[in-house]
C-alpha cells in the first residue's frame, strides 16, 4: 500500500495498541455541533440525548463545556509533546453546514473523535463506511492530514460510500428485550472504533454501526497478511469496542467486567476487569456510559494515560506494573470519547506479528 524512499522511515506505521507512539492526531471539538437525530441512535446513547439530539441536533455544542473540553484536547496535545510524540490537529470545519444526497439531508457533528472513523492498519489509514448521516463529511477535517501522509509516502484507503437510506436503518433492534441490531445487511458500513489491533490480528464487535457486511468489507480490504477475528460481546447498546476491551501490552487486557466475553484468542493474556468508573451520575455525558474510564491511551507497553480522577483505574493499573500519565479530560468525555477515541495512533514503532492464540 505504501511507497516510500528506500532508507526512508515509514510516516503511516502502525500494528498495534501499544507499541511505543511515536505521531498522534488528537481531535478538536472547534465547531462541533450535536448530532442531527436518526432513529438507529437510539440503542447506542444515554436516554436524555434522544430528546436532546431530536431538538437540538445540528446547533453548536454546549459553549462553555466544549471550551472546556478543547482546553482539556490541547493540555493533553501538550502533554504527548512534551514527551517527544508528535502530535498534529484536523483542520477547521464548520459543522453547522448542513449536507445531504437525493434521499437525506443532515447537519454535521465535531472532529473530537478521529479514532472512529479512521483506522491505521500497518502503514494504511483506513477511511470507515459511518453509518450515523451525521458524520457522513467528519473525515473532510482530516483530509488534509491524509493527503499528506499519502504524498510521504503511507497507505490510504477509503471504503466505499454508503448510501444510507432508509433501507440499512430497517434493523432488528428490539427495545424491549434489547436484542437485534439497528441497521441492517443492506451496505457495508462499520466505524473504525469497532475494530481493535493486535498485529497481524484484528478484533471487530459487530454493533449498532457496524454490520457483517462492513466487517468482512474490511476482512477483504487488508489482504491476506491480516486476520480479522470478530468477538461476541455483552452490550445491547453496541457501539465501538474500546469501552469494552482495550490491550495495554502484548498479553495484557484490560476489559470491561459488564460486556466481556471470554474468548479462545485471549486464552493466554492476562486479563484485568477494570473497575467500576468514579464518575458520577450528575456528569452530562450525550455519547457514552461512564466506561470512557476505560478508553484509555498506552503510550508504550508500560505506560498508560488515565483521566486524572479515574482513582480506582490508576491504583489498579500501577499494580498491574503499569506507569500511568494521570491527564484532565472529563469535559470531552461529555462529547463522546475519552483518549482513545480521542486519538488516531499514527506512528508506533513495531512491525505487527502474532500475539493472540490463533
Ligand atoms: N459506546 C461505548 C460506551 O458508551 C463507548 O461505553
Amino acid at each position: 500500500m505504501s511507497v516510500r524512499p528506500e532508507g526512508t522511515a515509514p510516516v503511516v506505521n502502525s500494528y498495534t495498541e501499544w507499541d511505543p507512539l511515536e505521531e498522534v492526531v488528537v481531535g478538536s471539538l472547534v465547531g462541533g455541533v450535536f448530532p442531527t437525530w436518526q432513529e438507529s441512535m437510539a440503542p447506542t446513547l444515554p436516554h436524555d440525548s434522544v430528546r436532546i439530539f431530536r431538538e437540538q441536533g445540528g446547533t453548536p455544542l454546549p459553549a462553555e463545556h466544549a471550551a472546556a473540553a478543547e482546553e482539556e484536547l490541547s493540555q493533553f496535545a501538550a502533554a504527548m509533546e512534551a514527551r517527544g510524540i508528535k502530535v498534529v490537529r484536523p483542520d477547521f470545519a464548520d459543522q453547522t453546514k448542513r449536507f445531504g444526497t437525493p434521499e437525506w439531508e443532515s447537519g454535521g457533528n465535531s472532529s473530537g473523535m478521529p479514532r472512529d472513523l479512521l483506522i491505521v492498519v500497518g502503514d494504511t489509514i483506513v477511511e470507515t463506511p459511518m453509518s450515523w448521516r451525521c458524520r457522513k463529511h467528519e473525515v473532510d477535517a482530516f483530509r488534509g492530514l491524509i493527503k499528506s501522509y499519502f504524498r510521504r509516502g503511507g497507505g490510504w484507503l477509503a471504503a466505499p460510500q454508503p448510501e444510507l437510506t432508509q433501507a440499512l436503518f430497517d434493523g432488528d433492534f428490539d427495545e424491549e428485550t434489547e436484542t437485534g441490531y439497528a441497521i441492517t445487511e443492506f451496505e457495508p458500513v462499520f466505524d473504525a472504533a469497532d475494530f481493535m489491533r493486535f498485529g497481524d490480528d484484528l478484533v471487530v464487535q459487530r454493533s449498532h454501526v457496524t454490520n457483517e457486511f462492513g466487517i468482512e468489507w474490511m476482512r477483504r480490504a487488508l489482504g491476506s497478511r491480516f486476520r480479522v477475528h470478530q468477538v461476541p460481546v455483552n452490550d445491547p447498546h453496541a457501539m465501538h469496542i474500546d469501552a469494552t476491551m482495550v490491550p495495554l501490552a502484548p498479553g495484557k487486557l484490560l476489559v470491561n467486567p459488564d460486556r466481556y466475553v471470554p474468548h479462545p484468542l485471549f486464552r493466554d493474556w492476562e486479563i484485568l476487569e477494570a473497575p467500576k468508573p468514579a464518575l458520577g451520575p450528575d456528569w452530562p455525558m450525550y455519547f457514552c456510559s461512564p466506561w470512557l474510564s476505560m478508553n484509555v491511551l498506552s503510550l508504550d507497553e508500560k505506560t498508560v494515560v488515565v483521566e486524572r480522577q479515574e482513582r480506582p483505574l490508576l491504583d489498579a493499573l500501577t499494580d498491574w506494573g503499569f506507569t500511568c500519565v494521570p491527564v484532565d479530560f472529563r469535559h470531552v468525555y461529555s462529547f463522546g470519547g475519552s483518549f482513545h477515541c480521542a486519538t488516531l495512533d499514527v506512528r508506533r514503532r513495531g512491525r505487527g506479528g502474532t500475539y493472540l492464540s490463533v
